[in-house]
């Protein structure tokens, strides 16, 4: 690790003592595909173990801090200056299928600006992290966003709709639409914190997804920012701050991508 201001040690501690009990269960997961009972609700105590352990260590530092997470809610409410954003295990429909593309996320935020963040993937043993001012980095290497120029050949990925989703059609309208503007098929990876990382590394050139909660990509805005990276939100709901349209890429083809998603004629 690069970066070592006091909250980007604790964030990073917590990842590494969560990710342990992680791999474990990431472990068992083959067992119970082929038992009677299933993955699923090993998977939500999965979750669970793994955001409390997070949670435990953070509280250890800063029992004051807010803490935005998936599964515990909101603590601390009062606290708005400083708040750690936790989602303990991004991509869990593929962590439930034994797909190793799952991440654990941990973003710090002050006065409503993402100071810090980490995403660690703990199987391909993949940490993503940045510090504003400090630059982004992937284990020890320092990262930067592609050199694309255009988004014709740009490597793109995005993700959704739920299937709760109300806005299922526009969101397949939109796909078509950028699709057809790309050479290369969009990718789905199913884990929106390592889509972002995958920006930040040059891996994609580009990522947008609309309704995503702040904790999917709390980590990832800093590390791609500071990867060179630029990151809009688009049509956001004031009543509703935690949801999240994104719009993460290089800055040569931002512009381009940007125009292909919010189209005026996608109904
Ligand atoms: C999900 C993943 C996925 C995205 C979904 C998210 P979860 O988070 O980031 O890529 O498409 O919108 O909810 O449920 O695996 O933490
Ligand atoms: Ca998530
Ligand atoms: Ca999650």
């Amino acid at each position: 690790m690069r970066l070592n201001s006091p909250q980007m040690n604790i964030i990073s501690r917590a990842c590494m003592k969560a990710s342990r009990s992680l791999i474990r269960d990431f472990g068992e997961i083959e067992n119970l595909q082929v038992s009677s009972k299933g993955p699923g609700d090993f998977v939500s105590s999965a979750d669970k173990r793994t955001e409390k352990i997070i949670i435990e260590e953070l509280q250890k530092a800063h029992p004051d801090y807010g803490i935005i997470t998936e599964e515990t809610g909101i603590i601390n409410k009062t606290n708005k200056d400083n708040r750690w954003i936790i989602d303990p295990i991004d991509g869990t429909m593929n962590f439930l299928n034994g797909i190793p593309q799952f991440a654990i996320s941990i973003g710090y935020e002050e006065k409503n600006e993402i100071k810090c963040g980490v995403i660690f993937d703990p199987i391909k043993n993949e940490m993503f992290y940045a510090e504003k001012g400090s630059g982004a980095f992937l284990n020890n290497s320092r990262i930067r966003v592609s050199k694309k120029k255009k988004i014709k050949d740009a490597l793109l990925v995005t993700g959704g709709p739920k299937h709760s989703s109300k806005i299922k059609e526009k969101i397949f309208t939109e796909f078509i639409e950028v699709s057809k503007n790309v050479l290369s098929p969009i990718r789905k990876f199913g884990s929106a914190a390592l889509d972002i990382s995958y920006v930040a590394c040059g891996r994609f050139d580009g990522y947008w997804q609309r309704e995503l909660n702040y904790w999917d990509i709390a980590a990832g805005i800093i590390i791609l920012k500071e990867a060179g990276g630029f990151v809009d939100f688009f049509e956001t709901d004031n009543d509703a701050p935690l949801k999240k349209n994104i719009l993460a890429s290089n800055s040569n083809i931002h512009k381009e991508l940007s125009d292909l998603v919010t189209k005026k004629d996608i109904e």
